[in-house]
């Protein structure tokens, strides 16, 4: 039997599938849920339900799936817009403020989905929070030269920086751009906005996982009465 979270993910990833229009171009954003999402929209290709889409991955994982799946290409160089991007998150707070990067691919995610015109986010409701960095730690991609000096500013900041290790891979996480990423506790983050200007202004960082007024649509999944169904915030 289908765990309670993977028939979350599935629903919303379909709901947020079904958001494609023949002729746009989509980012493809990147994690478990997303993965349905570019699933379906497969799907929809396939059947001949969806024409003529062009997908633009946030990552070497969307861009397997998108190709496994049978969804054409393209990059940032060759297009002028893009339609609407559809993406995960790890925590969600009630002014769509993100917390983005449990796959280590933020930087690109925040590329493509501040470009779109409509940014959709893919959740279960596990991911919502009051506050941001409740529960999920904040990631920061940093060029790995400038690990040791930018973990000590953090720790002046008041925050709690972890180097992410691998899983089945010996030494720290690289990322797509052949970085590192610091996970951040911070006990708490009143102002988003700041902090994530904050972050990104220390030498040696590329981009943080802190995505504010960026998002259009979260789409979130629940299990009521024993039935996944998805919601619009
Ligand atoms: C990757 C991300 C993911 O979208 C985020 O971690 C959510 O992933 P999942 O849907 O697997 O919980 O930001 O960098």
């Amino acid at each position: 039997m289908t765990d309670p979270v993977t028939l979350m993910k599935q629903e919303v990833g379909k709901a947020a599938a079904a958001l494609v229009e023949s002729g746009m171009i989509v980012g493809l954003g990147t994690g478990s849920t997303t993965a349905y999402a570019i699933q379906y929209i497969g799907d929809r290709l396939n059947s001949g339900d969806l024409k003529n889409i062009v997908g633009v991955p946030t990552s070497f994982g969307a861009e397997v799936l998108a190709k496994q799946y049978g969804i054409p290409l393209t990059t940032l160089d060759a297009i002028d817009h893009i339609d609407i991007a559809i993406d995960g998150a790890d925590e969600v707070d009630p002014r769509k403020n993100l917390i983005k990067g449990g796959g280590a691919a933020h930087t690109r995610e925040k590329v493509v989905d501040y470009l779109a015109n409509r940014f959709v986010v893919v959740v279960d409701a596990g991911k919502l929070v009051d506050h941001l960095g409740s529960v999920f730690p904040v990631p920061v991609e940093v060029i790995p030269m400038a690990i040791t000096p930018v973990m000590n500013v953090i720790r002046e900041l008041g925050g709690e920086p972890q180097l992410r290790m691998g899983v089945r891979k010996a030494g720290p996480v690289i990322t797509d751009q052949g970085n590192m990423v610091v996970d951040v506790k911070f006990n708490s983050i009143p102002d988003p906005v700041e902090l994530e200007k904050t972050l990104n202004n220390l030498p040696g960082v590329l981009e943080n996982g802190i995505f504010v007024n960026c998002a259009d649509i979260v789409l979130i999944g629940e299990v009521v009465d024993g039935q996944p169904v998805v919601r619009k915030m």
